[in-house]
């Protein structure tokens, strides 16, 4: 683990100041990403829950007023989103109630804050990408609990942003991709929900799409909700059937050719419900931005053959 808390210096660039960025959450898969985006542009201040534990109010005044920085990137969470389901205290207290003080301190300092949160939001009964106008109706613990933190954020300063992620993977962190390549290689035959539709998203791709929408070209300075991922949403199976096809071609021993079809209710693991459909529409995004994410398949083929950006 890298060691956290210190100021990594920056190379100024010309003609731009550049900014303090601390980055709560930095040692997980999006975090590291965000390190590697913005370390070189800008001064970042990595924070891991060592100094800041979201679950311990106690410890994030002390330590967040003692910092001096413009912006602070909230991608810590409880992300296991059955843990969630059993410990609901905790997914409130980690998801919600940590960052309404964080946005609470940040608001005082004249901070920004960037508030990662998640698709399941939305309860995937629409039956086409989702928006950030449409209306959100959480039905897992984790969910609600992310939802709560968005509103909190939000209400903290209305200048915030609260940015919508899904189905990440990247090189920071193994993730689906790694999990599913690793059982075709052990096993000779393999389901996954083929009703379950989402945006796979890269990591990189998203610290660099974070990097537009907060920095732009000097004329963007967004607030509110927006959905970030790569384009052309996929089936669960979909997804892990491209994983395996391009980590056979990659030289790994793939056992299984085809991943069967199951369906979502048919894991007997899952504690939380999921959304069917979320799928996220990033035209909000693309439209401020000028920028068009790329296919996930082209991210994911990148990351698999050791050619991360
Ligand atoms: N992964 C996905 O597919 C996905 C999809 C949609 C949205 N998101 C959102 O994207 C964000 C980043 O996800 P990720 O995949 O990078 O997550 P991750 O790899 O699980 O990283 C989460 C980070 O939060 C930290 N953390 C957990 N509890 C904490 C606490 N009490 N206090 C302080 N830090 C704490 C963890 O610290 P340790 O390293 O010490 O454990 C970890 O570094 C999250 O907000 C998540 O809700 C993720």
């Amino acid at each position: 683990m890298m060691p956290l808390d210190s100021p990594i210096s920056s190379r100024r660039l010309p003609e731009e100041v550049p900014k303090r960025i601390a980055i709560l959450g930095a040692n997980g898969r999006l975090g590291k990403a965000l390190l590697a985006r913005f370390r070189n542009e800008h001064t970042v201040i990595p924070l891991g829950r060592e100094t800041v534990d979201l679950a311990h109010p106690a410890s994030i005044a002390p330590n967040l007023e003692a910092l001096d920085f413009d912006l602070l990137i909230l991608s810590a969470a409880l992300t296991a989103v059955d843990h969630c389901e059993t410990f609901e205290d905790e997914a409130y207290a980690v998801n919600a109630e940590g960052p309404r003080e964080v946005a609470r301190i940040c608001a005082k300092k004249g901070a920004k804050v960037v508030y990662i949160s998640t698709d399941f939001v939305f309860d995937g009964a629409k039956p086409d990408a989702y928006t950030e106008e449409d209306p959100v109706h959480p039905i897992s613990v984790y969910a609600a609990s992310k939802r709560k933190g968005e509103d909190y954020v939000m209400e903290a300063s209305e200048e915030n942003l609260v940015v919508r992620l899904s189905w990440l993977f990247g090189p920071g962190k193994p993730a689906f991709p790694e999990w599913i390549i690793a059982k075709a290689c052990r096993e000779a035959a393999l389901t996954l929900p083929a009703e379950k539709i989402g945006c796979p998203s890269y990591a990189p791709d998203i610290a660099m799409w974070l990097d537009a929408l907060i920095f732009g070209t000097g004329s963007v300075d967004a607030s509110g909700v927006f959905h970030l991922c790569n384009s052309d949403p996929c089936t669960w199976q979909e997804w892990g059937q491209y994983c395996i096809d391009v980590a056979r071609a990659c030289g790994h021993p793939v056992r299984v050719d085809q991943i069967g079809a199951s369906t979502m209710d048919s894991i007997e693991t899952f504690a939380a419900k999921r959304p069917v459909n979320s799928a996220m529409s990033t035209g909000k995004f693309q439209r401020l931005t000028g920028i068009t994410p790329r296919p996930w398949k082209e991210a994911l083929r990148e990351h698999l053959e050791g050619n991360p950006k």
